[in-house]
């Protein structure tokens, strides 16, 4: 059985969304949620699902090698064979994608390769876009770049805000990406497509 390590930053809603599959499902096994913040919200759920915890804050460390270095040592600790990114909000390094190129997944809050990097929905808006969403992707080098794995969208409305659009959007990360993890472990990267 695949066995997965999940890094996260915040709330760790999309988190849940991959354990609880993981769980149900029994074809991968969640072994570790990892955070770069000790105050992440996520933490605590991943304890109430009984998966181990670690926190790597990235302000310990001297620069971003070392903090990656005491990542990849906790990854390699758990014998993790797959790492998903879900709200983690580092920028991985080259030295450390290479490392787990093709074993790694992000969740992105737009439709990639539209608005890489921050404020996803008021680019969106903002551009008078129909149409927004999320993404499932390949994590390499350049950041937010990878092979896209499946895609979310929905219609924009008209008095849509950053806000609404990120609450209306979240719930359809939470249903891409065990999907995406299915088909990954599976051995099929067919890209998962969504319709909100
Ligand atoms: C999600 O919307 C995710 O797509 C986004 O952060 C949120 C995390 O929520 N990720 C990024 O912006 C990555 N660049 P969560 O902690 O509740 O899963």
């Amino acid at each position: 059985m695949r066995r997965v390590a999940v890094l996260i930053s915040g709330s760790g809603s999309n988190m849940v969304s991959l354990v609880a599959a993981m769980q149900a499902d029994k074809a991968a096994d969640p072994v570790l949620v990892l955070s770069n913040r000790p105050d992440a919200g996520g933490l605590a759920k991943a304890a109430a699902f009984g998966v181990p915890t670690a926190v790597v804050d990235h302000t310990a460390f001297a620069d971003r090698a070392a903090f990656e270095g005491a990542v990849h040592a906790e990854l390699v600790a758990a014998k993790a064979d797959l790492v998903c990114l879900a709200g983690f909000m580092r920028i991985l390094g080259e030295d450390f994608t290479r490392l787990w190129e093709g074993r790694m997944l992000n969740i992105h809050p737009s439709l990639l390769p539209k608005y890489k990097g921050l404020n996803t929905h008021a680019r969106a808006i903002a551009a008078g876009d129909e149409q927004a969403g999320c993404s499932v992707h390949e994590v390499t080098a350049e950041l937010d770049d990878g092979p896209v794995l499946g895609q979310a969208r929905l219609a924009i409305r008209p008095d849509d805000t950053p806000d609404t659009l990120a609450a209306r959007i979240l719930p359809l990360e939470h249903r891409l990406y065990p999907a995406v993890l299915r088909r990954v472990v599976a051995g099929d990267r067919s890209p998962v497509v969504i319709q909100g």
